[in-house]
């Protein structure tokens, strides 16, 4: 126990169950932590996940509409060492995604703590080790104590809900696009969707195919692109294209072949930005909308595309061109964030927004036994890479030292909880 009696505040230290982790701890049982443990484990690494729900995924099993479906072909979003069944379709439903992450849980024995919400992790320079403390459903607190920890909490972590005026007055009801699960209750009702993202366009098109009939705020500019060209992926061929073109000739040959296929989405209110999808995306990380058929309602005018919102009164909206719409619900499509500034005291890796501050492809290996997985704006492809790299790094190092410990056999009381 060494190490432990070399920590600091050593009253809070015994005031709560401290738990020694023989590896890293991972926090987050998404698809990122789960790829980071399935990695680890094929490295012969220990590992403890913590998860704040009680179930894997929870974005993706508590927090997402029913309509929702992958929208990058299938191999762009399997997780490493273990592929989608060969039977499902290009693009997977929400239910056979979230069936494969709790199959691939299960092939690699990954087993989170499930209710376990990390409050705070800091690195404790006397020991040379990290401290993680949580506190669960039963509010019981447990410190974790562990050499590596991996940040596996999504960029999606927490719901954006801005504080607009006179919200509070407007009477009827208003829930975030994480809250919504189908347009059935909507049946009839006139719905202000906020938000022209990925989830402002599909709920306003599932809306539309409840017979509800849902005005859509677009206060700024948007690049939709079809989620196909010419029955290829869109998102396919701008990876084969990235492969020999330079990403602005990518961006324009993209705009080109969107209007194509798509048309001239200024005249139905959504304005392009100037700068080009690809380079949005890595500069800014704001994704483009793939279009699944919101685009066909807006030109019908079942969608109705409307300008900022100025204020909201009791029923009513007031948007800044001055007009004003009579509404029976608000649903919030205006996106999430990262929360680890919440709970991570560390300021040299991660910067103030929640996101590694080094530019990709550099953001996933922090300081004294740090990494990130998840934070690259690039989906769940982008989650896979991370995780590899980060089980080799941990992988090379485990490897070494137990060698070195074989040969200098040293008793080692500390209380082992990992899942080796
Ligand atoms: C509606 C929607 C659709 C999407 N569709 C796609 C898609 O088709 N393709 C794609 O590539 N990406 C998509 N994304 C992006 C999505 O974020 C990723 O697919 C994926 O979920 C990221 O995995 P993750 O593990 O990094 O984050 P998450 O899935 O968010 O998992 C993070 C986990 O960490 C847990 N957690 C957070 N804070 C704590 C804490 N303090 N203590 C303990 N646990 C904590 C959370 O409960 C959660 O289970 C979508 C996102 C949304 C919102
Ligand atoms: N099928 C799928 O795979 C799928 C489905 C849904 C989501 N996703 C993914 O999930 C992530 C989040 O997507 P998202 O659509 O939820 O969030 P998002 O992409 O961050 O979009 C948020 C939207 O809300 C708008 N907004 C924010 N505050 C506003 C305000 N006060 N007034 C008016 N508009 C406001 C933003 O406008 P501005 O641009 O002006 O800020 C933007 O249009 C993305 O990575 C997305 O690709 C994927």
């Amino acid at each position: 126990m060494e190490n432990l009696f070399q920590l600091g505040d050593h009253e809070d230290f015994f005031s709560r169950r401290c738990i020694w982790v023989n590896g890293p701890v991972i926090v987050g049982a998404g698809p990122s932590g789960l790829a980071t443990a399935a990695c680890l484990r094929e490295q012969g690494v220990p590992f403890v996940v913590l998860e704040r729900a009680d179930c894997i995924a929870s974005l993706w099993q508590k927090r997402t509409y029913d309509r929702l479906k992958l929208h990058l072909p299938k191999q762009f979003c399997q997780l490493p060492k273990l592929p989608f069944p060969e039977d499902f379709p290009e693009y997977p439903t929400k239910r056979q995604f979230i069936d494969y992450l709790e199959s691939y849980a299960k092939h690699f024995e990954i087993k989170p703590k499930f209710n376990e919400c990390v409050q705070s992790a800091r690195y404790d320079e006397t020991s040379g080790l990290w401290r993680v403390k949580t506190v669960s459903s039963i509010r019981t607190e447990v410190e974790y104590i562990c050499r590596w920890l991996v940040v596996a909490t999504g960029e999606n972590a927490e719901c954006v809900t801005p504080d607009i005026q006179g919200l509070t007055d407007f009477g009827g009801q208003v829930m975030h696009a994480c809250e919504y699960k189908s347009g059935e209750k909507f049946k009839g009702k006139k719905v202000l969707v906020v938000g022209c993202g990925n989830s402002g366009m599909e709920v306003s098109l599932d809306l539309c195919n409840h017979n509800a009939s849902p005005a859509m705020v677009v206060r700024s500019a948007v690049h939709v692109l079809p989620r196909e060209i010419c029955g290829k992926s869109t998102f396919e061929l701008a990876v084969l294209m990235m492969k020999w073109l330079p990403l602005w000739v990518v961006d324009k040959l993209m705009l080109i072949m969107a209007w194509f296929v798509l048309g001239n989405t200024e005249s139905y209110g959504l304005k392009r930005p100037s700068m080009g999808p690809l380079k949005l995306k890595n500069s800014m990380g704001k994704t483009p909308v793939l279009d699944i058929g919101a685009l066909e309602k807006i030109r019908s005018g079942d969608i109705q595309v409307v300008p900022g919102i100025k204020r909201f009164s009791c029923g009513q909206v007031e948007l800044v061109n001055g007009q004003k719409l009579d509404i029976d619900s608000v649903v919030l499509a205006t996106g999430y964030r990262s929360n680890v500034p919440s709970w991570l005291q560390e300021s040299e890796f991660f910067s103030k927004n929640g996101f590694p501050k080094a530019p990709f492809p550099h953001g996933w290996r922090g300081k004294a036994g740090l990494y990130a997985v998840g934070f690259t704006k690039r989906g769940l492809s982008g989650a896979s890479s991370d995780a590899m790299r980060i089980a080799e790094d941990i992988g090379n190092v485990w490897k070494q030292e137990t060698k070195q410990k074989k040969k200098t056999t040293r008793a080692c009381h500390r209380r082992c909880i990992s899942q080796l």
